[in-house]
Formats: C-alpha cells, sequence, structure tokens
C-alpha cells in the first residue's frame, strides 16, 4: 500500500495530525485553540494543555478519516522545532509513546522546512504542479521570515531574514493597534479588501542584502496612529479599511522588493509562497502579477496548506523515510531550530 506516515504539527497553537500515503494526503485534522482569543496571543501554558486534550483525538480522527489503521504506519513525523517548548513537548512525547507502543521508527521535522515542502502534497486541492529544483522560497509565517533557496527535498539555504519581527507578526502587532482579535492577519487582510492600498505611507526599511525589518514598520504605525487620535478620537474607526490597505500594501511591498532582487541575483525563475502569510491574498496576487511580468514559475499553496497543518510534517516525513533519517528514542525538542 505504499509507505504511510502519521505526521503530528503541535509548535504553537493548532493540534493537528495527518496521514500521507507515499506524497497522498489521506487525511489533515486541525484542531485551533480558541482559549488565547481573550488574551491577545497565545498563552503558552494554556497551547501545551490544549495540546494535551486534543492529540489523542486529534490523532483518530486522522486515522478513521483516512480508513487506515494503527498497525498500517510505517512511522510517525513530528514537529520537533522551532515554536513553544511545552506545546513541542506534547507532540514529541506523544509520538515517542505511540512509536514505542507500535515499535515503528519516529521522524523529526523542522516546521520551516515542512512549510516549504507543502509544495509536494498530492491532494484533491486544487494544487500547481510542484516546483522543480531549484526554486526560490519566500517563508513568511507568525515567527519567521525567510528567503531560501531549495536544492531538493533535503538541501535548503537560507539567504535572507528578518532581523527583528516576522512580517506575520507585523500584521499580528499593527492588527491589535487597530483594535482587531488575534491572529490580526486575516482581518487585516478582509477589512483591506475594500480599503484604499494608497492612502497612508508608512516606513519602510532599507537594509543590504535580502535581510528584512518590520520593527521600524510596526513604529512608524504606531506613531501614526497616535498623532491622530490626538487630534481625532475616532481616527481609527473611519480609516479603519484604508488603514489595513495601506499597512497590508507595505508589508507586501517589503516582502517583493527582497523578493524580486533575490530572484534577479540568484537567477532562479522558480519562486513559491510558504507560510501563515502565503494565505494574504495581497501577497497571492503581487506574486502572480510579478510573476507575468519576470516571467516567473510561480507556487503558492492552497490556503489549508498556508497556515498550519500536519499534512506538511507528514510529506516531510516522507521524504526523511526514504532517506532511513529516523530520530533516536532520546531526542528533545528544540525551540531554536536552525537548518
Ligand atoms: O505559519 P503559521 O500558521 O504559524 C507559524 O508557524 O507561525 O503563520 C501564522 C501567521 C500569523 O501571524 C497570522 O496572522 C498570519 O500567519 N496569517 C495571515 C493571513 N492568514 C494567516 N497574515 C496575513 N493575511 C492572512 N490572510
Ligand atoms: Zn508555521
Amino acid at each position: 500500500m505504499g509507505t504511510v506516515i502519521l505526521g503530528i504539527e503541535s509548535s504553537c497553537d493548532d493540534t493537528s495530525a495527518a496521514i500521507v500515503q507515499d506524497r497522498l494526503i489521506l487525511s489533515n485534522v486541525i484542531a485551533g485553540q480558541q482559549v488565547h482569543i481573550k488574551y491577545g496571543g497565545v498563552v503558552p501554558e494554556l497551547a501545551s494543555r490544549a495540546h494535551q486534550q486534543n492529540i489523542v483525538p486529534v490523532v483518530d480522527q486522522a486515522l478513521n478519516e483516512a480508513g487506515i489503521s494503527k498497525s498500517d504506519i510505517d512511522a510517525v513525523a513530528f514537529t520537533r522545532g522551532p515554536g513553544l517548548l511545552g506545546s513541542l513537548l506534547v507532540g514529541t512525547s506523544f509520538t515517542k509513546g505511540f512509536t514505542a507502543a507500535l515499535g515503528i521508527p519516529m521522524i523529526e521535522v523542522n516546521h520551516l522546512q515542512a512549510h516549504i515542502l507543502v509544495h509536494f502534497i498530492q491532494s484533491d486541492q486544487p494544487l500547481d504542479n510542484s516546483p522543480r529544483f531549484p526554486f526560490l522560497c519566500l517563508l513568511v509565517s507568525g515567527g519567521h521570515t525567510q528567503l531560501v533557496v531549495v536544492k531538493d527535498h533535503y538541501r535548503m539555504e537560507i539567504i535572507g531574514k528578518t532581523i527583528d519581527d516576522a512580517a506575520g507578526e507585523a500584521f499580528d502587532k499593527c492588527a491589535k493597534l487597530l483594535g482587531l482579535p488575534y491572529p490580526g492577519g486575516p482581518h487585516v487582510d478582509r477589512l483591506a479588501a475594500s480599503g484604499n492600498a494608497q492612502k497612508f505611507t508608512f516606513n519602510k526599511p532599507r537594509i543590504k542584502g535580502f535581510d528584512f525589518s518590520f520593527s521600524g514598520l510596526k513604529t512608524s504605525f504606531l506613531y501614526f496612529l497616535r498623532d491622530q487620535l490626538k487630534t481625532n478620537p475616532d481616527f481609527i474607526e473611519q480609516n479603519k479599511a484604508d488603514l489595513a490597505a495601506s499597512l497590508q500594501r507595505t508589508i507586501v511591498d517589503i516582502l517583493m522588493g527582497n523578493l524580486i532582487r533575490a530572484a534577479n541575483e540568484t537567477g532562479i525563475r522558480h519562486i513559491a509562497l510558504a507560510g501563515g502569510v502565503s494565505a494574504n491574498s495581497g501577497l497571492r496576487s503581487a506574486l502572480k502579477a510579478e510573476a507575468t511580468q519576470q516571467g516567473w514559475d510561480v507556487y503558492i499553496p492552497p490556503l489549508v496548506y498556508s497556515t498550519d497543518n500536519a499534512a506538511m510534517i507528514a510529506i516531510n516525513g516522507y521524504y526523511k523515510f526514504l532517506k532511513g533519517d529516523f530520530a533516536s528514542e532520546d531526542i528533545a525538542p528544540l525551540a531554536r531550530m536552525y537548518f
């Protein structure tokens, strides 16, 4: 029946389990955590407790939906890092117990590499063809913003990264200033659709190389709002859509600016997006428009595979399984993890 991998994702506030049969996704169950909403951000201790409650039912559901029994599973792939240590610990410990009981190997996965390999999933979602190597991936998540040259399924080189906030953090922190719920990125996206993106201008960083910076934008946004609110206490309410659209345009411009330079300097014409912020409609359309101008082949994940999911962990596990790259049973999760 091919190689069957169970993938487990628990790095932040989504508990997810997925089954792949070779590259085909048979199930991908995601349990979000509503408990953080009232705090305006993820509370690590509450996240790990919710993972503990969710993990068994989520895995059960993934097996049921896939029509797979435990004895069909060849290996379990889990997110080792980066992420919240307490959250990672739940997925890691579950994997250790589950694989020990079944006598099958476990496979450690880097969450960021998994976001990138999402492009190799086969599913009933309308996915573009898988990218050809080498391709350039703009990886934009809540905690990371990177430009990665992907040489093959195993070898990836980071050529640019954020020196402070990630793009997702810029969306979320500025959204909070607008009074929007956490995570703010999707709310900004929704509001931006009816706003004027040229109405307001915010600072863009000037940084050498392909690195990113978003903390200046956040400060510029904060000071701008503070000044406007002094003379008009209703400024945010009256301009919410235009503020969201202008903010989104600025973030997308910063991301696209570096991406275009990196594509030109590396000569790579196959360009992929990955990570939660790749769900952003402004970024998706900016990339498509640029692709037409530059003659790029672009790869944009379907929404369900943009944000955190275990399908990407399982597909990464599949490629490591092919190489026999298994983890030892004393493996520990890592809050920071590099590749
Ligand atoms: O990859 P992800 O699900 O989790 C991490 O690995 O961090 O990314 C989450 C981030 C959050 O910052 C969230 O606001 C952002 O992705 N995000 C968006 C959109 N959907 C999710 N940002 C902008 N527009 C969206 N539509
Ligand atoms: Zn992620």
